[in-house]
């Protein structure tokens, strides 16, 4: 319909002051973490658009973090173009071309807490809580991430478009 279409770039002013509060926010607490983050201005539609730190990701240490069985355990589930690694999960999507179907504010939202997008997700939040307050109760043990490791994580996961195997 003529008229209805609604611009979707935020102004600057906006972007810039949704980057501070997500700062201050980050500096002051972490509520209940991303287990149970209480909406906020972190989160905007089904994105985190803002960088966890305030900084780019690295995105080689973002594969080493994805391929580790220790640490991202992403491979548990997950494929991927990983030509190394001999066994990969079939329990999620495959991780090529992840960058053509999210922005990386979806992705980052998607890593820290995915149970924002799909209840009944078996795929753990990542962002880590400890320090800040307890980890709820269905997320104790499971692997986690520092905000610095999740900037990685989202910053490979960009580079992979097309189906680059
Ligand atoms: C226990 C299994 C499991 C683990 C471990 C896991 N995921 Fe997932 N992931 C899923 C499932 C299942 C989905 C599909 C959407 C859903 O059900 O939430 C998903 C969806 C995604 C998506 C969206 C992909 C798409 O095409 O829709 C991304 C990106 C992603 N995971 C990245 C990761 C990364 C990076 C890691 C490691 C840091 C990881 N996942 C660890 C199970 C897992």
């Amino acid at each position: 319909m003529a008229g209805s279409r609604r611009s979707r770039a935020k102004p600057l002013a906006e972007r810039r002051r949704l980057t501070a509060t997500v700062l201050a926010w980050l500096a002051v607490s972490v509520p209940a973490g991303a287990a149970g983050a209480q909406g906020g201005p972190l989160i905007v539609g089904d994105a985190i658009p803002a960088s966890l730190t305030g900084q780019k990701g690295d995105a080689a240490k973002g594969r080493a973090i994805v391929t580790n069985r220790q640490v991202g355990l992403c491979l548990l589930c997950h494929n991927g173009p990983f030509p190394e690694e001999r066994f990969q999960g079939n329990l999620a999507p495959d991780l090529n071309g992840v960058a053509d179907r999210y922005s990386e504010g979806q992705l980052r939202l998607r890593i820290v807490d995915p149970s924002r997008i799909n209840a009944q997700t078996i795929m753990p939040a990542y962002l880590k809580t400890e320090g800040l307050m307890r980890v709820a109760r269905p997320f104790e043990g499971k692997p986690i991430l520092s905000a610095e490791q999740i900037e990685d994580v989202v910053a490979f996961l960009l580079t992979l478009r097309g189906e680059t195997k």
